[in-house]
Formats: structure tokens, C-alpha cells, sequence
């Protein structure tokens, strides 16, 4: 309002300062002398030149202290790209990249949110500061594995070397993606729930009926997995996959959780056949395999579209363990490694055994045919 004012009033003088008249009375009764009007151009001068200075100083500061930066070696990144670049004081790691001109994704800005910055630390993760705050929220919602970070929040103090674990272009979907690093053969628990009799709920169920209890189902399931820590890594039309001790310092840890998953899910599956019981033309039954070994894992997929899951002999010899619990009529059927690793005491259990195809040697297995019978 005030600058309208202003305008206004210059507008104003402008329009009567085309009488001559009015000119010369102003000049008048304004008493400018030659001497008032030469101290005036002084005081604009100084005026101008404090401006100047003034907006040229943090420029000249930022040089002065780069040139003292550098002349004390500065911490220095290294890119797989081959390029070695040095981090200003104070500067994370996406400002690096992007101040040398090395493309790098960052969908939210920097804002520690949509975690497309993610980094594998190859070198000197243990002389940055641990994640903390958003960052650590961020890092555990994707499942982050260690040597995992931000590159938006890492601000280094010595050299350090980074891999990008998404594409430059990567986009808010990708963010999503859990994990990020590249396959690694790793000691792990595999799990899957496959819902025996889906086809009968087909044939018995409206279409629309049919998805509300799968969805329903699902939704058990996974927060089943959430309590437990495990990982949904794939669905498979009326079943799923998961994956436990990803993050687990121990796998052995990973094998105690995946055996409380279960227990968890068939809770949840019991609370979840109450509620619907005037639904269903019969209660929802699930079959469960767990196994324990080592396996392939990463993210894996098209590039839009990647998931955090795992490959090789373990996966199929769960999923055949799992196929097991119809013809064994067992809740859960867990292989002797995994009942070993998870510590389970399953003296008075027999120990059966079978064959996997495209495996030479026989499966052993407990087969569970309570929730009593999974005692952690
Ligand atoms: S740029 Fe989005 S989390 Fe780092």
C-alpha cells in the first residue's frame, strides 16, 4: 500500500510538472542551493556504494572461505562415476554432487522425505555422525540396510565414498522401493502363507465379495508382518511372500521372528474368521512354510516397478514346504534349519523329510499342527 502510495504521488508530480510554472514555484520554495544539491549527490554515492558492498560481501566472504577451505584439504567425495570432488564446509553430499554438476535424484528437495537421495557409504561411514531424526525415520521406513543413507543429510568432515542406490531420474514412485542395494547372497528366513480353499470362496462369493475378504486378509497379514519385522516382499494371488531378518544383526534373530510371524498371522487369521463368520461359507484356513538359508537378495524388478525380494533354491524350498501343509494338514511346516536357527524345542515332533525339485538332497521338516505348537 505504501509503494502505491508512493507511485500515486510521483504519478502526480509528474502530471504538474509539465506547467512550468509549477516547476520553477517548487524549485523555490524547495531552496536548493548548488551546495545542498552537490551534498546530496555525495550522500547517494555513499548510499550506492554501501549497497553495492553490501550485496557483493557474502560472494566475497563465500570465496575467502573456500580459498581457506581448500588451502586446509578439504573432505573429498568419491563418486563411482570416477570424479573425487571436495565438500565445502558444512555441505551434504546431494549439495556436493549438485554444486560439481554430478546428476543425482532428490524428488522432495532435500527434505529427507521421499529418499530417492539414497546412498550405499562404501568408505568412511564410520566417520559420519549416526542417523538421526528425519533421516533415521526415513531410512527404517524403507527397511534400510546398513551403509544406508541420505545423501541429503550427510554433511561429511573427512573423505567419503558413495554409490546412488536409484537412478538419477528416479521419481516419488521409486522412492517407495524398499531397501535399494544392489543382489547380495545373504542368510535368511523365507515365509509363505498361501490361503488354502480361495477357489471354493470364488465359486461361493460375489466377485466384489471375493476381493473385500482378500483384501482383508492381506491387511492381517501384513501388519502380522510389521509386528513381527518381517518383509512383504511379493503376493502371489491368494498368498504371499515375506522375508525375515533383513535388518536383523543375527539372521539367527530373523528365524525367531519369522516362527512369532506365524503365530501372529494365525492370531490375527482367527480374530479375522470371527468377524467375518456371518460372510464366509467357511472359515479362512492358511497354510504356512518357513525356511532358513542362504538366498539372493535385492531389488529386484522393471525399473518403475522394483521390490525388495529374494531368489535361488531357499525360495523354492519354502514354497514347496509350504505346498506340504495340504498334504501333511498342518498349520505351519518349518524346515529343520529354520527350527534350529529360530531355537525352537520340538522334541516329540517328528522329523519327516522330502524331496524339492531341482534340489539333490531331501528337505527335512517339523510339521506344526497347533498354534500351541510354536512355543516362542
Ligand atoms: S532428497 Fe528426498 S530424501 Fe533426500
Amino acid at each position: 500500500m505504501a509503494l502505491a502510495g508512493y507511485v500515486t504521488a510521483g504519478n502526480q508530480v509528474l502530471r504538474e510538472a509539465k506547467n512550468p510554472e509549477y516547476t520553477r514555484s517548487v524549485l523555490k520554495d524547495s531552496n536548493l542551493t548548488d551546495t545542498a544539491l552537490a551534498e546530496i549527490g555525495r550522500i547517494a554515492r555513499i548510499g550506492w556504494s554501501i549497497h553495492l558492498a553490501l550485496v557483493l560481501l557474502p560472494f566475497a566472504a563465500r570465496s575467502v572461505r573456500n580459498w581457506h577451505y581448500h588451502r586446509r584439504r578439504p573432505p573429498m567425495l568419491v563418486h563411482p562415476n570416477g570424479r573425487t570432488v571436495a565438500v565445502h564446509p558444512g555441505a551434504t553430499v546431494l549439495e556436493t554432487l549438485r554444486e560439481n554438476g554430478i546428476p543425482h535424484a532428490s524428488v522432495c528437495g532435500g527434505r529427507a522425505r521421499c529418499t530417492t537421495c539414497r546412498i550405499l557409504v562404501t568408505n568412511g561411514l564410520d566417520r559420519i555422525p549416526v542417523a538421526s531424526g528425519l533421516e533415521a525415520k526415513a531410512l527404517a521406513r524403507i527397511g534400510a540396510t546398513p551403509g544406508m543413507r541420505l545423501a541429503c543429510q550427510i554433511r561429511p568432515t573427512s573423505d567419503i565414498s558413495v554409490m546412488p542406490l536409484l537412478a538419477a531420474d528416479a521419481n516419488a514412485a521409486d522412492g517407495t522401493v524398499r531397501g535399494g542395494l544392489k543382489g547380495s547372497e545373504r542368510l535368511i528366513t523365507v515365509v509363505f502363507v498361501d490361503m488354502r480353499g480361495s477357489t471354493t470362496l470364488g465359486e461361493a462369493k460375489l466377485p466384489y465379495d471375493v476381493l473385500f475378504i482378500l483384501n482383508q486378509f492381506f491387511h492381517e497379514m501384513t501388519k502380522a508382518l510389521v509386528a513381527t519385522n518381517g518383509h512383504y516382499s511379493q503376493f502371489t494371488g491368494d498368498g504371499l511372500m515375506a522375508l525375515y531378518g533383513l535388518n536383523a544383526a543375527d539372521p539367527a534373530i530373523g528365524a525367531a521372528d519369522a516362527v512369532r510371524g506365524a503365530r501372529e498371522m494365525l492370531t490375527r487369521l482367527d480374530q479375522l474368521n470371527h468377524q467375518l463368520r456371518e460372510d464366509l461359507p467357511e472359515p479362512l484356513r492358511i497354510g504356512i512354510g518357513i525356511h532358513h538359508s542362504t538366498a539372493i537378495v535385492g531389488a529386484m524388478g522393471p525399473p518403475r516397478s522394483q521390490i525388495l525380494t529374494a531368489i535361488g533354491d531357499t525360495v523354492n524350498t519354502c514354497a514347496r514346504l509350504e505346498s506340504l501343509t495340504k498334504e501333511y494338514d498342518g498349520l505351519v511346516i518349518i524346515s529343520r534349519p529354520a527350527a534350529e536357527a529360530a531355537g525352537l524345542n520340538l522334541t516329540g515332533h517328528e522329523l519327516h523329510q522330502a524331496p524339492v525339485k531341482g534340489r539333490n538332497e531331501l528337505v527335512q521338516f517339523y510339521v506344526l499342527k497347533t498354534l500351541t505348537d510354536l512355543p516362542i
